[in-house]
């Protein structure tokens, strides 16, 4: 196999854009090394004209081994590899005060739930709606460089309590992008839309609490980054409630603010890898009625970083991930 030529562009304010490879189904080792080396500087690489299921999953394996989804009821029955986004089951939220949107997903790493949260997600999208329908990415290696001296080192040591999802709309970013965000009320749903309140997960018990570190040093660029996952964390530990909830409203404010946050207007077929140890992400939201429809593949890790709360089940997070 011939090794393709490709170049890179960088994206605004942090990504890159990688030109060259659409329509291609299979990738040499020398082209997945050298996608690797510009993944782990730019943390999201977007690709263009990913036009099959073969070369998605193609493209995926360039950077690691694909993982299935923690919840089965979340594979695509076709292929257990590809977590189908969009359907019938979508959440809709009101923001300033008349404007409604659906399929919104507040701030998050993927699977920072678990002790062995993935490395990075692969989204092909497939349907784009007329207009929205963006997926945002915050740099949180650029948001831990930008804290004060003292903030670094408070967070350096510091843990939290984190469970699959909060659903507090006050704790997720929800309202960085508008004066104001709630959760419609049940009639305010819009017609054809089942209501699914944010939060509102099956069988949670699947999923014990863990302990996560607030900061995590990537071990692949050397690079801190603020750990927190706004839609999994609960609280942090050795601090009353009060104190707690201040610090997560600052930090969530400052990691969500756009000047870390690269926000992606899809075309069909388009591609988009993040590191999921270095970026936080949301979608936006689309209006009711116009169809969002794409398929992720999800990275396996090779590292621990979280413990279970109740210290049952998995060795300790090994520390050396956070000094
Ligand atoms: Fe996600």
């Amino acid at each position: 196999m011939t090794t393709p030529e490709f170049s890179i562009k960088p994206l605004d304010p942090v990504g890159a854009e990688v030109n060259g490879l659409g329509g291609l189904e299979s990738f040499d080792a020398a082209t997945a090394q050298a996608l690797n080396q510009a993944w782990f500087e730019h943390g999201i690489l977007l690709f263009r004209g990913i036009v099959s299921a073969e070369a998605h999953i193609a493209l995926s394996r360039c950077f690691g081994e694909i993982e299935v989804h923690p919840l089965p009821e979340l594979r695509a029955p076709e292929n257990p590899f590809f977590f189908p986004l969009g359907g019938e089951r979508v959440s809709a939220l009101v923001f300033d005060e008349t404007d409604v949107l659906v399929n919104r997903i507040p701030w998050h790493r993927d699977t920072a739930y678990t002790p062995t949260m993935c490395m990075g997600a692969i989204l092909r999208m497939i349907e784009v709606p007329d207009a929205q329908g963006e997926t945002l990415l915050g740099d949180t290696a650029a948001a831990y460089d930008a804290l004060p001296e003292d903030m670094k080192r408070r967070l350096d040591s510091l843990e939290f309590h984190a469970t699959i999802s909060n659903g507090a709309v006050e704790h997720t970013g929800l309202g960085a992008w508008w004066s104001t965000v709630r959760e419609p009320r049940d009639d305010e749903f819009p017609e054809g839309v089942t209501p699914f309140r944010t939060g509102a997960y099956p069988d949670k018990s699947r999923f014990p609490p863990v302990i996560m570190p607030a900061v995590l040093t990537h071990t692949d660029s050397g690079r801190k980054c603020l750990f927190i996952s706004p839609m999994n964390v609960d609280y942090f530990l050795g601090m009353d409630r009060a104190e707690s909830d201040a610090l997560l409203a600052e930090l969530v404010a400052h990691m969500t603010s756009a000047r870390f946050v690269y926000k992606h207007r899809w075309s069909p077929n388009d591609a988009l890898i993040w590191d999921n140890r270095r970026f936080i992400h949301a979608a936006f939201g689309n209006r009711p009625g116009e169809t969002r429809r794409g398929l992720r593949t999800t990275l396996a890790t090779k590292f621990k970083v979280a413990r279970y709360a109740d210290g049952s089940g998995t060795a300790p997070i090994d520390r050396a991930l956070t000094m």
